[in-house]
């Protein structure tokens, strides 16, 4: 018998004899005449309707059992459906036992609810959809790269340089080291983190490949219990050489949303729309906002001007060289027309020492960007990087860092280029295009995602 995958069962032009579908029982209904099943394989968010014979019931043929049937593939009478199934033989593989099994038959459970099981959850539809869809988005941005000319570069995972600067490191050890810690030493001679974002490792590519991206998961250890951190999330990275404005980083961020989020539109169209109807309703008519119809820049001065004559008061007050919270963000966004909102050139002294000195004063800035989304705040963020051996080797000799970044010294020393990029979290895009409240609906094991091992 030719195995199908249920979406090509469904999918199928013509009628087929002798099929097999292998898959996990969604449904049965058994009526006096006929056996109804509905059998899914993950390939899509249908399932595939199996007719059958009653003599075929079995006592284990239960919802939640894997299955294989084996019969004739049919048009189906039904207008909803193409192809049904019409079983010669089921083969019940694997029972379920389905007092004991926490998803029950034809229920739309919560996302909060189905959290709890992070092993079985992938088998409900909301989160079947959901890593369909971050398969087909992770795709889409490894072809929008490599359509666009950029080398995918592995950057490590481990590495002994903190590139934000904020020390939210998690520092790894061989479990000996963490019982002898009266005496440190380290396996790799110094200390060893897991890495907070690739970007420095970019910038020593850019310098030979001029477009690279890095595509992998980063760790911050912060302490902010929010619905948009984790600890271990995905991260976007591109670095473009040559590169003198900050206008050119920007437009790579946008096309880079707009073609990964087509793609996903096209590619799992169900999926997506299982979301927009269950998950988040309001969404739906705000699709072409999220499609960057219009979008908003404002420098981070006017931001805070635009904060400091809000008629509501915040918990944060907004002032000048102050870091924009989620409150300001919310605002700032909702100003705007709950568009997508590019702030630019932030305080000097807010951000890390890689972006480049605007030179102005005295409210001496930076060009850095950051990408403000409805709903999620921060998507996006980059900057110039400071290309000028004399300014950064000033500026790392404040933070007493000169040591550990000769290399990157000696990047501007060999050949600098003016050049940026930026990052984008991964879960928050999926956040942002799906209207998934909480990370931790978007990632496919939620156990340690968090500071609090929920
Ligand atoms: O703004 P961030 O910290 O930028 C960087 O790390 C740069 N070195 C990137 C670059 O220029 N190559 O992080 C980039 C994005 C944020 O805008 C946010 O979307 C996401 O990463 N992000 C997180 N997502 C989930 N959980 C967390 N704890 C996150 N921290 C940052
Ligand atoms: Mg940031």
């Amino acid at each position: 018998a030719l195995r199908l995958r249920v979406r090509e069962a469904l999918g199928a032009r013509e009628p087929a004899d002798a099929v097999r579908v292998q898959g996990w029982v969604r449904s049965v209904r058994s009526q006096k005449e006929v056996l109804f099943l509905h059998i899914n394989d993950g390939s899509s968010l249908e399932s595939l309707q199996v007719v059958a014979d009653p003599s075929l019931e079995k006592r284990d043929l239960t919802f939640g059992s894997a299955v294989e049937v084996q019969g004739k593939l049919v048009k189906s009478p039904h207008r909803m459906q193409n192809m049904e199934l019409q079983a010669e033989t089921i083969r019940v593989v694997g029972p379920c036992d389905i007092w004991a099994f926490p998803l029950k038959m034809k229920e739309r459970h919560p996302l909060e609810y189905v959290r709890q099981f992070p092993h079985l959850r992938c088998r409900s539809n909301t989160l079947g959809a959901l890593l369909r869809i971050r398969s087909e988005a992770t795709a889409g941005i490894h072809s929008f790269f490599q359509d666009n000319g950029y080398v995918h570069i592995h950057t490590p995972i481990i590495t002994s340089n903190d590139c934000e600067g904020a020390g939210e490191l998690f520092q790894i050890e061989t479990s000996s080291e963490a019982k002898e810690s009266a005496e440190k030493t380290h396996f790799f001679n110094v200390p060893a983190f897991l890495t907070v974002s690739g970007q420095l490792h970019l910038e020593v590519m850019a310098g030979a490949f001029t477009h690279v991206f890095t595509f992998g998961p980063t760790f911050r250890a912060e302490n902010s219990q929010s619905r948009r951190h984790l600890a271990e999330f995905y991260m976007v990275e591109a670095e473009l050489s040559f590169t003198k404005s900050l206008q050119d980083i920007m437009q790579v961020m946008e096309d880079l949303f707009k073609t990964v989020t087509s793609t996903v539109l096209s590619k799992c169209p169900r999926d997506v729309e299982l979301f927009h109807t269950y998950i988040s309703p309001a969404q739906k008519s705000d699709i072409t906002h999220k499609l960057f119809s219009s979008s908003c820049r404002i420098s981070y001065s006017e931001a805070v001007e635009i904060l400091k004559q809000a008629p509501q008061t915040f918990t944060f007050k907004p002032e000048w060289g102050c870091d924009l919270q989620t409150e300001h963000e919310k605002y700032l966004v909702k100003h705007c027309g709950e568009v997508p909102v590019f702030v630019v050139n932030y305080p000097y002294d807010l951000k890390p020492f890689y972006m480049r000195d605007n030179e102005d004063g005295p409210q001496h800035t930076v060009a850095a960007v950051d990408l403000l989304v409805p709903g999620v705040g921060e998507l996006c963020g980059g900057s110039l990087r400071e290309e000028r051996l004399p300014f950064l080797e000033s500026r790392l000799q404040r933070l007493g860092l000169t040591d550990a970044y000769q290399w990157y010294l000696d990047l501007r020393k060999f050949g600098s280029v003016p050049h940026g990029g930026f990052g984008m979290g991964f879960e928050r895009y999926l956040q942002y295009i799906l209207g998934v409240d909480n990370i931790k609906d978007v990632i496919p094991f939620p156990r340690f995602s968090h500071s609090c091992l929920l």
